[in-house]
């Protein structure tokens, strides 16, 4: 049997939304495969289904047919606690916008995953730490969210992403909201990183430079993802 660490298939995918009368078919008969540390960029006109997908892919939102495996498990066919087990332990997500919590600082959030997963105190304390370092943070340890700029806002967002060592980390259009100079210091983050802790990285963004820097370029089209 193939290798399947760090590897995700997605078959036959279909997604559709009912508003109403309408339905719309987002995602269709989808089949995609991502292998362990490859890096791809998905590109997309707004409103396509990018998001969606993503979504789908991270064991977030159930499909309407189909199933994703990661790792060779098919996700969808588990209970919801043990998906939510998966998400934290295999997944780390980007989003947009950051998701952090506000009420909390910026090495309380970067903890979080792990003090969910079940891992003390201390050591959480000490892997939120090194990786507030490790994403040039580590004179912001103890700011609010509010009191951090977009482009460090992002940057705890990654660090929270990537402490529970993911095999894949899904990113959101994750310089969407950031001007061109923190855009690029997040860009050479993600690729720095992803290249040191060797993760696979699926990353949305209408950022072609980023766009450039993944080894695989593909855009939703019609509900299947294509090469571009
Ligand atoms: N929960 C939902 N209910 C109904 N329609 C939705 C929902 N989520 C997304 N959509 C619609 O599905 C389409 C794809 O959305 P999305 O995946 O967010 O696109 P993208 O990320 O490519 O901009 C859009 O037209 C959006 O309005
Ligand atoms: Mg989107």
């Amino acid at each position: 049997m193939a290798n399947k660490k760090g590897c995700i298939v997605l078959e036959n995918i279909s997604k559709s939304y009912k508003t109403g009368e309408t339905v719309l078919h987002i995602l269709k008969d989808l089949n995609f495969t991502v292998t362990k540390g490859e890096k791809i960029a998905v590109t997309g006109a707004s409103g396509i289904g990018k998001s969606t997908l993503l979504h789908v892919l991270g064991g977030l939102d159930h499909p309407d047919h189909g199933k994703i495996f990661i790792e060779g498990e098919d996700i969808y066919s588990l209970s919801d606690e043990k998906v939510a087990d998966i998400r934290n332990r295999k997944i780390g997500f980007m989003f947009q916008f950051h998701h952090l919590l506000p009420e909390f600082n910026a090495v309380e959030n970067v903890m979080m995953p792990s003090l969910i997963s079940g891992i003390d105190k201390k050591t959480s304390l000490r892997k939120a730490e090194d990786f507030l370092k490790k994403v040039g943070l580590s004179k912001r340890m103890k700011h609010k969210v509010t009191e951090l700029s977009g482009g460090e806002q992002q940057r705890v967002a990654l660090a929270r992403a990537l402490i529970m060592d993911p095999i894949v980390l899904l990113a959101d259009e994750p310089t969407g909201n950031l001007d061109r100079k923190n855009s690029a210091d997040v860009h050479m983050l993600l690729e720095e990183l992803n290249r040191e802790l060797e993760m696979t990285l699926i990353v949305v963004t209408h950022n072609m430079e980023l766009a450039s820097l993944m080894d695989k370029q593909v855009t939703l089209k019609e509900g299947s993802l294509v090469s571009v």
